[in-house]
């Protein structure tokens, strides 16, 4: 303590003075984060469009680049730019699931996914389950069993249930009705649907299962 009563080199100013200063370091490095995070933040949100936008994705084990409007729905963008038309839009309002595409592995409907948001992302339509010209065990199984009349439906019941049968090898006939219930065939071809799907998964049809 010096003869003033005061501390030699340290005072209450200056200890205000210091917390202001190391207060300000702070708070300046507190917003420079800050700005980082907001700079980091819009640029993982960044607005695209209006105008078309650049979109890749892998289709059917192909590369696939569009330019398109960034409210381009997936399905326009297989029908209309690739020409991929298995991809059936019936209801455009994800209510019949003819639009059914997987993408990174998961049934979505493409009608009510913009292709902006499958940028990046592995998508696989009807046309892209036959491997080397042979056709995948489901859509063999579906002509068995003539699981179809107009038609319209069948590629979007095939993409689920071959989503199905990728999660549950061996569904049961309660897995399978739930599994489709997103899919709607008007011609009503459901008893055949659904053996089509328990042939594929290698099980005994309905009219083989008592009280199915
Ligand atoms: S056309 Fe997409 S769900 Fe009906
Ligand atoms: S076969 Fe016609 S809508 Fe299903």
């Amino acid at each position: 303590m010096s003869d003033t009563g005061k501390s030699p080199g340290f005072s209450r100013r200056s200890f205000i003075k210091t917390v202001g200063v190391s207060a300000t370091v702070s708070t300046l490095s507190t917003m420079a984060e800050a700005t980082m995070a907001r700079a980091e933040r819009d640029e993982a949100t960044k607005a695209q469009g209006p105008g078309p936008v650049k979109v890749s994705m892998i289709v059917n084990g192909k590369p696939a680049d569009f330019v398109l409007e960034p409210s381009t729905t997936l399905a326009e963008a297989l029908r209309f730019h690739l020409g991929l038309t298995g991809t059936k839009v019936i209801c455009d309002r994800g209510s019949c699931g003819g639009c059914s595409v997987l993408v990174d592995g998961k049934l979505l409907n493409a009608c009510m996914t913009l292709a902006l948001d499958a940028s990046g992302s592995t998508v696989t339509t009807v046309e892209g389950l036959a491997q080397s010209g042979k056709l995948d065990p489901v859509q063999e199984s579906f002509l068995r069993h003539d699981a179809l009349q107009c038609g319209y439906c069948t590629p979007g019941f095939i993409v689920a249930t071959r989503a199905l049968l990728n999660d549950v090898p061996k569904p049961t006939l309660a897995q399978i009705k739930r599994a489709l219930g997103g899919n709607i065939c008007r011609c009503g071809t459901y008893t055949n649907i659904f053996n089509a799907a328990l042939e594929a998964s290698g099980q005994p049809v309905i009219m083989d299962q008592k009280g199915a």
